[in-house]
């Protein structure tokens, strides 16, 4: 069997397609492009790109953009005084600050200094906890991104073996919730997991996301099951080259799994979409309207 491949960008294009559409339905009722704010704090470079890309997306969707590069000796209370300047600004109803963060300042201070209603990024403490105890508030992108993938494939997610590897605040933590809200059974595999062979063969869903190249090797897929490869890591490759691969071992498994997401071009895609969206719910709860179905 030959897994289908699960076209993550081609979703993350027609889902950016739709949200310019309820962008443009929110400018026409509310008189205003909801807004973005990304900070991004000292030089590092794959962080740069993201922020640069992040802002772009936003623009092409036919929202306002705000971008704040700091330098990398960015003092906590600096960055702590422009989070509270874009929590006070109406023209801002998301704001996410690029993790990782220097070593200076304490991630978690900035994350819960943040209005947990413009946490497009779902990470503040309360956002956790809503979703932890089945309560709408935002949802971290790239989890998110990964359950619509999953929808978009199975009808019925009830009753079915999921395996989350990866512990996460990011996306192993929120990812297994998601799945758990849609009554999977939840395995959480982590490094410290005795069997993760066995954990990972009794899945109908796995979602690798350990940051390990090529960890999950085909012959521990179970026939047919799904695979969702959240994993972005460069190796080393022929004559000095490199090349990007995920944690699960793609041309092993795609003769095992029904269906799988190639690195890249499967999750990578989803996050900035679902970054987009849920800046579009903010901007509707800020402005008390109701944002349209299926968003
Ligand atoms: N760094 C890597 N992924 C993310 C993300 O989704 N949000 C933020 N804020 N930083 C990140």
């Amino acid at each position: 069997m030959t897994a289908a491949i699960i076209d993550g960008k081609a979703f993350a294009a027609t889902l950016r397609a739709r949200l310019a559409e309820v962008a443009a339905g929110f400018v026409a009722r509310a008189g205003r492009k909801p807004g973005l704010a990304v900070v991004l704090v000292g030089e590092d470079a794959a962080s740069s790109v993201y922020v640069g890309a992040k802002g772009k997306a936003t623009e092409a969707a036919g929202m306002a953009s705000f971008t704040h590069r700091l330098p990398a000796d960015t003092a906590e209370a600096d960055l702590l005084a422009l989070v509270a300047t874009l929590n006070a600004d109406p023209a801002v109803d998301g704001i996410l600050v690029q993790l990782p963060l220097p070593p200076q300042i304490d991630s978690n201070a900035v994350i819960a200094a943040i209005d947990p209603d413009k946490d497009v990024d779902g990470f503040h403490p309360i956002n956790a906890g809503r979703l932890a105890s089945g309560l709408p508030g935002f949802v971290p992108c790239t989890p998110l991104g990964c359950l619509m993938l999953l929808k978009d494939r199975h009808e019925h997610l009830a009753g079915l073996e999921a395996v989350v590897v990866g512990r996460s605040n990011i996306v192993g933590k929120p990812m297994a919730h998601l799945l758990l809200r849609e009554s999977c059974t939840v395995t959480i595999a982590h490094s410290r997991t005795r069997d993760l062979f066995g954990a990972v063969r009794r899945a109908d869903i796995v979602v690798a996301a350990v940051g390990v190249p090529e960890l999950i090797r085909g012959d521990w897929i179970k026939p047919g099951a799904t695979v969702i490869d959240v994993g972005i890591n460069r190796i080393d490759a022929d004559e000095g080259k490199t090349r990007l691969v995920g944690d699960v071992a793609f041309a092993e498994a795609r003769e095992v799994a029904g269906a799988i997401t190639p690195v890249p071009g499967g999750v990578g895609p989803m996050t900035i979409a679902v970054l987009l969206r849920n800046t579009l719910v903010a901007a509707h709860l800020h402005e008390g309207l109701v944002a349209p179905d299926g968003l």
